[in-house]
């Protein structure tokens, strides 16, 4: 009973007020002696007025209202106000306003995790456990006396120092401003050609080892162009100043105290520059005011524990589909190649957005805590991208700042069209993403480089035909089943290529 009269509670919560006087009618506060006599006739009368069971029960009993004179019976009260009707919508018509779907969202998260332990104990009986962590050593080194991706990342120093030292004379002006762009462009595309020659070379590093050391390459070559361009910008403001002849001795900084150009040229700024958690150089970056110790504690936690998490999907997961799908590539078989494709998206996607939160959340803050580095904006709601476009703008804000500053918005100024400039950036991305897979697997095959293309048509279409809701699943949709296509791509390339004997027999 108590059960009954709590949803029927509910009920009339949810649904609102039935009459004006609905509220008064429980209480009977305001009753009078003909609405008592009513009452009681009422209740004998539930069945007759349709409520059934809940009718019947003293929870459920009709309020009685008084109706306006002349519209009921003689007395001004009518039986009408027994009915348990009125009009209304279903919940799940968009008319009735209805939107609180918190339960059915629990019961998806409930889903998931149900359909997921089926998953985890199929994977277990089927492969045993696969994890081993000594594997994933072997996955950085081939030979335990030789670490050639250590040596690289350890050499990003010369460039650094290089870029610096270019600086340094610019400042001095004991080189011109064409000289110093010569030097810096020679020393930027060594930046991208020395590791790339080193990986297709030197035959002990890893694949795995390569883009490591790869995308300590591609995040310096960044870093440093951001460097140049910030200190350009710095020497043009002091010459405009200059030219200007104004009283107060130019320094070119934009902000007033803190660091000033050429105080900023010093190997601590540089260092500091290249360890932050950030692409683009300032002179003066916005600092925190101290180490939270808990904080860092519960980044480095995270970080270990995602670290173990993402090796076991992969070895436990991804890996056994992978190669369960080669056969299928092989054989052209292409309803057998959706069902892989479709069976790889789901460990694919987990593993992605644990890497994401490992990476933007975890690792960054860490970093920018020890650092006491400021701006921790390294994300924003990417989630809930209703267009493609969007989704760029907030997933990766480190790289879509860069890209900002020192691509999109120079091209502008100098005239270039926003498609134009768009399609440069978008290029200039596929470029690097192509780098960093092409080159560690020594394979070329522009399937990443495609995939960053293929955003430009995709933003226009998911833009142009799809909003809101269905903008969003078209967006996760992408997410989903485009970079799963893309690892399916590689793989079977790079088996086909260096596996093939062993996978036919
Ligand atoms: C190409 C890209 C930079 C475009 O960015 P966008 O935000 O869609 O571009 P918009 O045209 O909306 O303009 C962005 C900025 O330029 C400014 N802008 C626009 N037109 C301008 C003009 N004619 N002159 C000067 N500034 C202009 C806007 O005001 C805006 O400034 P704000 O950011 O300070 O508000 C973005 O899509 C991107 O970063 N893509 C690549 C992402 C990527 O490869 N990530 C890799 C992750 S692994």
């Amino acid at each position: 009973m108590g059960d009954r009269g709590g949803a029927s509670g509910s009920r009339r919560r949810r649904t609102g007020p039935r009459t004006a006087s609905g509220g008064s009618g429980g209480g009977g506060s305001s009753g009078s002696q003909p609405e008592d006599e009513l009452r009681a006739a009422a209740a004998g009368a539930g069945a007759d007025a349709g409520g059934g069971g809940d009718a019947r029960t003293p929870d459920a009993a009709p309020a009685l209202t008084r109706t306006p004179a002349g519209e009921g019976d003689g007395e001004g009260v009518e039986h009408s106000d027994l009915r348990c009707h009125r009009v209304q919508e279903s919940l799940f018509s968009s008319a009735s306003g209805f939107s609180n779907y918190r339960g059915i969202l629990n019961w998806c998260v409930v889903m998931l995790i149900l359909s997921n332990a089926r998953l985890f104990l199929e994977n277990i009986i089927k492969y045993g456990i696969l994890v081993d962590p000594i594997q994933v050593v072997s996955l950085f080194l081939k030979d335990p006396y030789s670490w050639p991706s250590l040596c690289l990342i350890i050499v990003t120093n010369g460039f650094a120092l290089a870029a610096f030292q270019v600086e340094k004379c610019l400042a001095k002006g004991t080189i011109t401003e064409r000289v110093g762009l010569l030097l810096h462009m020679a020393n930027l595309i060594t930046m991208l050609c020395f590791p790339a020659a080193v990986v297709l070379m030197v035959k002990s590093i890893t694949p795995v080892g390569s883009v490591l050391a790869l995308g300590f390459y591609t995040v310096l070559f960044l870093k440093m162009v951001s460097y140049y361009q910030v200190n350009l910008w710095c020497r043009e403001y002091k010459a405009k100043k200059q030219a200007a002849s104004e009283t107060r001795k130019a320094n070119g900084d934009v902000v007033s105290g803190g660091v000033k150009y050429p105080a900023n040229l010093t190997y601590q700024d540089l260092y500091y520059f290249l360890f932050a958690p950030t692409l683009c150089y300032e002179l003066n970056f916005p600092r925190s005011p101290r180490i939270r110790k808990r904080f860092l504690l519960r980044r480095l936690f995270e970080m270990l524990f995602f670290t173990q998490l993402l090796v076991g999907l992969i070895q436990q997961w991804m890996v056994p589909t992978i190669q369960n799908s080669m056969k299928p590539f092989r054989d052209m078989d292409y309803s057998r190649i959706i069902e892989r494709l479709l069976k790889l998206a789901v460990p694919n996607h987990f593993i992605w957005l644990i890497f994401f939160y490992w990476f933007f959340h975890s690792c960054l803050n860490a970093l920018a805590e020890l650092m006491q580095f400021g701006d921790r904006e390294f994300y924003r709601d990417w989630w809930n991208s209703e267009s493609v476009t969007y989704f760029w703008q907030n997933w990766n804000i480190p790289v879509h700042k860069w890209c900002l500053r020192h691509f999109y918005k120079p091209a502008l100024r100098m005239g270039v069209s926003k498609w134009m400039a768009k399609t440069g950036v978008f290029l200039a991305s596929a470029f690097f993403h192509e780098y960093l897979v092409s080159v560690p697997l020594r394979m070329f095959r522009l399937w990443s480089f495609t995939g960053m293309m293929a955003q430009i048509p995709l933003a226009w279409i998911v833009g142009r035909f799809l909003q809101g809701n269905y903008g969003n699943a078209a967006v996760w949709l992408s997410l989903i089943i485009g970079q799963p296509v893309a690892v399916l791509m590689y793989v079977h390339d790079y088996y086909v290529l260096n596996y093939e004997a062993q996978m036919i027999s």
